[in-house]
C-alpha cells in the first residue's frame, strides 16, 4: 500500500533502522527494489526526481509505481519526489499521487544557487501548509551539499549548488535546524555533512574531517521529533568500479559513503538514506559486461535482466545494512 514519508519513518524511529531512498526512472530499477523488498520484507521508499519524471513521464512513472503496489500488497511504499525545486513543483507531484515531497529551499528556483536562509523557510513552510492539509509529508533541506575536501559544490551531473561553498554552507546547523522546523513543520530534515551527488564524492576513503557523521546526533537532539535525511549516500562500491573499468567503462579514482559510516549515521538518528548512484554503477556494469561477454546478443533484455539483478543486490544488502529488512 501507498503510506507517507511521515508514517513509514515514524516506524523507523520507533524501531530504530533507516531506510533506503532510491530514485527510480524506469521499470527495471522499480523491479529490482521491489524484488529485493520482497525477499527481505523491507518497506520501501520510491523517489523520483524532476529528471526521472522528464525521463519517464509522469503518468508512466505514476502507473508503474501504481503497477508496484498491486504487485507487492503487503509491502508499505511511499512514493516520494526528489528535489523539489519549487512549491510549484511540489504542489504539482501531490496532484499526481505523491504521498511525500522534498521541498529543496537550500537552493533558489534554478536549483543551483544557494539561497537565503528567510527564503528557504519561507517556502518551506508555505510547502508543508498545503501538503499537511491532504495527508502528503514534507522534506526540507537546511545546508548545502558539497565537498568538504574541495569547497566544491562540485556536482559533474549537474544535481545540486554550482561553484565554491563556504565551509559553514555545507555543515547543517543544530541551532539553525531547531529554528527551521519549528518555523516550516517539516516531516523530515535532509543535513549537509559533507556527502555531495554523484560518483565523484571523496578523492579518498573519507575520515571524520571530510564526512561529518559525529555532527548528526546533535543536530537530532536539537530536532528529535523531525527524520533526519542524508542525501548524496551512495557507497560507490570499489567492485563494481572495476568492473566499468574492465569492460571499456572510464570512471576516475573515487570513493563514496562506507557503508559502516551511513550506520553510524542511522544509530545517531538518520531515517532516510538517498540513494541512486550505486544503482546506476551497478547496472552500468552489469550491462558493459554482458554485451562484452556476448557481443552477438542483441535482445535488449539480456543487458536489462542483468542491470536488475546488479540493482537488486545492491539493494538488498542496504535493506539488510540499515536495518530495514525484516519491517515490511
Ligand atoms: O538528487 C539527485 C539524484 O541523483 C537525481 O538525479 O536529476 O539525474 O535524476 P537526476
Ligand atoms: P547519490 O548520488 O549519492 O546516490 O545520492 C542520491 C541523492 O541524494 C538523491 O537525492
Ligand atoms: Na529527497
Ligand atoms: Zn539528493
Amino acid at each position: 500500500a501507498l503510506v507517507s514519508l511521515r508514517q513509514l519513518l515514524d516506524h523507523a524511529a520507533e524501531h530504530d533502522y533507516g531506510v533506503p531512498a532510491f530514485n527510480v526512472n524506469n521499470l527495471e530499477q522499480i523491479q529490482a527494489i521491489m524484488e529485493a523488498a520482497d525477499e527481505v520484507q523491507s518497506p520501501v521508499i520510491l523517489q523520483a526526481s524532476a529528471g526521472a519524471r522528464s525521463y519517464a513521464g509522469e503518468a508512466f512513472l505514476r502507473h508503474m509505481v501504481l503497477a508496484a503496489v498491486e504487485s507487492y500488497p503487503d509491502i508499505p511504499i511511499v512514493l516520494h519526489q526528489d528535489h523539489g525545486a519549487t512549491p510549484a513543483v511540489c504542489q504539482q507531484s501531490i496532484r499526481s499521487g505523491f504521498t511525500s515531497v522534498m521541498m529543496d529551499g537550500s537552493l533558489r528556483e534554478d536549483a543551483k544557487t544557494p539561497s537565503s536562509y528567510d527564503y528557504n523557510v519561507d517556502v518551506t513552510a508555505k510547502v508543508c501548509e498545503f501538503a499537511h492539509a491532504v495527508g502528503v509529508s514534507v522534506e526540507g533541506e537546511l545546508g548545502c551539499l558539497g565537498s568538504l575536501e574541495t569547497g566544491e559544490a562540485g556536482e559533474e551531473d549537474g544535481v545540486g549548488a554550482e561553484g565554491k561553498l563556504t565551509h559553514d554552507m555545507m555543515l547543517t546547523d543544530p541551532e539553525q535546524a531547531r529554528d527551521f522546523v519549528a518555523r516550516t513543520g517539516v516531516d523530515a530534515l535532509a543535513i549537509a555533512i559533507g556527502t555531495s551527488h554523484g560518483a565523484y564524492k571523496f578523492t579518498r576513503q573519507p575520515t571524520g574531517d571530510i564526512l561529518a557523521i559525529d555532527r548528526i546526533a546533535a543536530i537530532h537532539a536539537a530536532v528529535p521529533n523531525t527524520h533526519l535525511v542524508m542525501h548524496g549516500s551512495s557507497s560507490v562500491p570499489q567492485e563494481w568500479l572495476a568492473i566499468i573499468r574492465q569492460y571499456g567503462g572510464d570512471i576516475k579514482e573515487t570513493y563514496g559513503v562506507p557503508v559502516e559510516e551511513i550506520v553510524r549515521g542511522i544509530r545517531s538518528g538518520v531515517r532516510k538514506v538517498n540513494i541512486d548512484t550505486d544503482i546506476r554503477l551497478a547496472m552500468t556494469g552489469a550491462m558493459r559486461q554482458l554485451l562484452a561477454e556476448k557481443p552477438g546478443e542483441f535482445d535488449p533484455r539480456k543487458p536489462l535482466i542483468a542491470a536488475r539483478k546488479a540493482a537488486r543486490g545492491i539493494c538488498k544488502a542496504r535493506f539488510e545494512a540499515f536495518g530495514s529488512a525484516g519491517q515490511a
